[in-house]
Formats: structure tokens, C-alpha cells, sequence
């Protein structure tokens, strides 16, 4: 018996049956995003059919149960202290016009442009100092449910600075950030992997490098500390869309912005899969993943290896071989396919196998993500990817929760 069977097993039928009815709304699957009118069944949207290729752009999904409340990045966005906006913010480092087997873009940006959130470090130097940055924000008062959050009795959000449930107040003495993977008594596990500048790349041995800058400093006169970001858009973890590696999606603009909430949020599974195999249709065949469920999140022995904790890109990672792929869109419901290495394709079938993945336009690719330490089983998986107008690719912030 596999682990996923016996998992199932263990749970009372009701409540799985409730998990995967509240995943499905009207139709057996979601609509393809770009083609929110037609609420099709079919998995075999064709990648060159003319009326397929206009991306929607949405703020409103599912009839109003997700709102994104996240301003899109563009170039005439307003940028602090700019008459020019954020001008050039993306650009390709590689496209497949200089030899390159897929397009993938750089972004630049100044870390308090369009929705974003303050650190502590921001305006305290002795938080800056400290270490309280974004990544150890608590994920329970920025995911809270319900809205009151039973954990705090207090005026201040329980302290992200011990962890103990205290208030921290501006100017106490809790100089002890914490980064965790466990928020919340396990109800909230952050699947993401940190940036450092050790954070892999594809073809890279350095990984990403210096990837964060401070453009100005109370050091040298600002009244603040301000930096700046540099990434690749395919580093640490991240997703993948259609305009990756199809030419015509790309060229339609079916970039990160048009995602569809609705797949990368929702119920979901994590699999253990075999470790001595990469993911071929016969790996996928004795998984068993059940018809109806729609996330799966694949952990595999890229997670056993600590891959993505070494700063060298290492193609001997675990991924879907070319079957593999094509069995998972063949005989199975899954909208959002999530991997613990950068890419969800093996390396020897990097290609084929994001081709037909990313040929319906359905199906969401997250790669890198950080599935120690978690139970296989059921969950609900939230992942909101940066809204990169005309990205193929973006950071993604990817939590479970019980
Ligand atoms: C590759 O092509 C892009 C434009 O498509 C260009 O900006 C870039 O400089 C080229 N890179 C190299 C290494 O030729
Ligand atoms: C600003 O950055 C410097 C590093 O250049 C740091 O030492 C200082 O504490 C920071 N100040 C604030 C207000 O965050
Ligand atoms: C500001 O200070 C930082 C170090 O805190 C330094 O690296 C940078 O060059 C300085 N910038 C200017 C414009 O002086
Ligand atoms: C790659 O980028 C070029 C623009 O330089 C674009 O015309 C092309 O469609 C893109 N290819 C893919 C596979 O996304
Ligand atoms: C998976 O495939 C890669 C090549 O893409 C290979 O190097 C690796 O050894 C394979 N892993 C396993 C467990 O078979
Ligand atoms: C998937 O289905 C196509 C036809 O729809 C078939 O040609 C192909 O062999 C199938 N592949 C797998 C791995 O199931
Ligand atoms: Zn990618
Ligand atoms: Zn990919």
C-alpha cells in the first residue's frame, strides 16, 4: 500500500469527499485561464488555436470568492521618489532568438514598489540590524483566519521577534528574529524557500548572487533604508507560465499576471513519489492519485538531497520525464503541478516535458518549493505569484495550511 493510500485511509471518507467537493465549483475542471467565458471540460485546449490566445487579466475570480487586491507591475508604475515611474523593471537575459532552449527574464526592482509590505529594518536600525526583515514576518497575522486571531490577547500581533505569543511593542528588547517553516502551532507551513544570495539558479555554480542592494542608507544621510532586488525570474521558489517556452503564448502575453488564482489556490495533496525513479508514466500510474484532485505537490528526492540548499545548479535533480507529463494530463484532474527542485521537468527532458504541461494553457508548474518536514496528506495550498506583466516566470510565496 502506498503512502498516499494508506493516508486516505486513514481519514474518514466525509471529509475528504468535503475537501475535494469544495475544490470542484461547477465543472470538472477549472476554466483555462484566458478563457473564463467557456467553462470547458476538455484537458486538450489546442496551442494553436487562434480564439485560445487572449489572456484574461482578472482582479475578480470564482464569482467573487478571490479578490487580488495586488497592483500589477508595469513600467509606468509609480516608484517612491520617481517622475518616471519604475520604467525598465524586466528584462530577457536569455531568449530562444539568441540560442537559448527557453526565454527567461531578470526583474529589478526597488523592494517598496507597487504592494508590498515594511519590515521593522525599514525605519529601525536596530531591527535592520537584528535581522528583522521581511522573511520573518508571521505568516498567522498576514493569513489570519478568522480575521480576529484566537493566539493574541494582546495590542500588538503575537511577536514575530520570540514566538512566545508576547507583545512586541516599538522599542522593547525582543532583538531575536525568527525565520520559521511552522507557523501557528502547524497550521501554517511555508513551502518557500528563503532568497540568500546561495539561492540556486538554472546554469548557475554561484546561485543567484548579490541579489538585494540598499540604494540608500541612514548610513549616508536618508532618513531610511530602501534596497533594491535583483533576480532571475526562475530562481529559488517559483512558477512557470505558458509563455516559458511556447513562442505564440508568449507572444499573446500569457505571462504570470494571467494565472489563474483558482488553480494555485485551493485543496491539495502532497505525494511522497519513489525515489530511485525519475517521473516517468509508470511512477505517475502507481501513485494512484485519485480523479477529482486537482493540486498535487511532488516530493521526491531533490527534497532528501537538500538541492535546493546548494548554491550549484545540479541537473541530476528528479523531475517528470517526458511520459510522465503526458500520463498526468491523459488520465488525471491535476491543475497545479508542484516540485521540490527548479524545474518540474528532468533535465534530460527539460523541454518535452514543460511543452506538454504548458500546451493546454490549464496547468500551473511550481517549482522549487520546500516540502521538508511536512506530512504527505491533504491540505489547502496558497500560492500568490508577483503580478510581473509580461514575465514568463516569478517568485511565488507558497504556504499550506491544515
Ligand atoms: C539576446 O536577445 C535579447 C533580445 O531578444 C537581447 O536583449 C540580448 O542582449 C541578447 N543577448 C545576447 C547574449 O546576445
Ligand atoms: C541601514 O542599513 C545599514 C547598512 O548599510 C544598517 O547598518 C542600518 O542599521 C540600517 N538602518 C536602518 C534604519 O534600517
Ligand atoms: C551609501 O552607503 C553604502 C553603505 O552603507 C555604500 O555602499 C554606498 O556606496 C553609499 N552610497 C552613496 C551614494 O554614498
Ligand atoms: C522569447 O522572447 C521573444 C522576444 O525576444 C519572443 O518573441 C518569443 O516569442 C519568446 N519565445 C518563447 C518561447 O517564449
Ligand atoms: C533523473 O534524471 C536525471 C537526468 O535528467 C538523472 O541524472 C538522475 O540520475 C535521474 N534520477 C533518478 C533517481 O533516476
Ligand atoms: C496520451 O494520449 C494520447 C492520445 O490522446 C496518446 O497518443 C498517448 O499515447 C497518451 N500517452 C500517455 C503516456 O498516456
Ligand atoms: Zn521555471
Ligand atoms: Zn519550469
Amino acid at each position: 500500500m502506498t503512502q498516499l493510500q494508506s493516508f486516505l485511509l486513514t481519514c474518514t471518507v466525509a471529509h475528504v469527499m468535503l475537501l475535494f467537493a469544495l475544490a470542484t465549483p461547477d465543472a470538472a475542471y477549472p476554466p483555462p485561464y484566458g478563457l473564463d467565458q467557456s467553462w470547458t471540460t476538455t484537458t486538450t485546449a489546442s496551442a494553436s488555436s487562434a480564439d485560445d490566445l487572449i489572456p484574461v487579466r482578472r482582479e475578480v475570480y470564482g464569482g467573487g470568492r478571490i479578490i487580488d487586491i495586488s497592483h500589477r507591475y508595469h513600467s509606468e508604475m509609480p516608484s517612491w521618489e520617481s517622475d518616471d515611474g519604475l520604467g525598465h523593471f524586466l528584462w530577457l537575459a536569455k531568449t530562444m532568438k539568441n540560442g537559448s532552449l527557453s526565454n527567461n527574464s531578470e526583474m529589478k526592482l526597488p523592494a517598496h514598489t507597487g504592494t508590498h509590505v515594511d519590515a521593522p529594518g525599514h525605519v529601525y536600525d536596530h531591527y535592520f540590524d537584528a535581522g528583522f526583515d521581511v522573511d520573518t514576518l508571521d505568516l498567522d497575522v498576514l493569513n489570519a483566519i478568522p480575521i480576529l486571531s484566537s493566539s493574541s490577547s494582546c495590542a500588538y500581533p503575537s511577536g514575530y521577534g520570540d514566538g512566545l505569543g508576547d507583545c512586541v511593542g516599538v522599542g522593547d528588547s525582543c532583538l531575536s528574529p525568527m525565520s520559521r517553516q511552522v507557523h501557528e502551532n502547524g497550521e501554517i507551513f511555508d513551502i518557500t524557500h528563503k532568497f540568500t544570495p546561495h539561492t540556486p539558479v538554472g546554469d548557475s555554480t554561484e546561485g543567484i548572487g548579490q541579489f538585494l542592494t540598499l540604494l540608500t542608507s541612514m548610513k549616508n544621510g536618508s532618513d531610511y533604508n530602501f534596497s533594491e532586488m535583483k533576480l532571475p525570474v526562475h530562481s529559488g521558489t517559483h512558477v512557470d507560465a505558458p509563455g516559458h517556452m511556447y513562442d505564440n503564448y508568449y507572444d499573446e502575453g500569457y505571462d504570470v499576471d494571467s494565472l489563474d488564482l483558482r488553480v494555485l489556490n485551493g485543496p491539495a495533496l502532497l505525494v511522497d513519489v519513489p525515489r530511485d525513479k525519475n517521473i516517468t508514466a509508470e511512477v505517475m500510474k502507481s501513485l494512484h492519485i485519485p480523479k477529482g484532485v486537482r493540486r498535487v505537490l511532488f516530493r521526491t528526492l531533490n527534497t532528501d538531497r537538500g538541492l535546493m540548499y546548494k548554491k550549484a545548479f545540479d541537473t541530476s535533480y528528479v523531475g517528470f520525464m517526458k511520459d510522465g507529463a503526458q500520463w498526468l494530463v491523459n488520465n488525471t484532474d491535476i491543475k497545479l503541478v508542484g516540485i521540490d527542485y527548479l524545474s518540474v521537468a528532468a533535465f534530460n527532458d527539460l523541454i518535452p516535458s514543460h511543452l506538454v504541461f504548458l500546451e493546454g494553457k490549464e496547468i500551473i508548474l511550481v517549482e522549487g518549493l520546500k516540502l521538508d518536514d511536512v506530512q504527505p496528506g491533504i491540505y489547502s495550498v496558497h500560492c500568490l505569484p508577483l503580478r510581473l506583466v509580461g514575465a514568463e516566470g516569478s517568485p511565488i510565496r507558497c504556504i499550506l495550511m491544515k
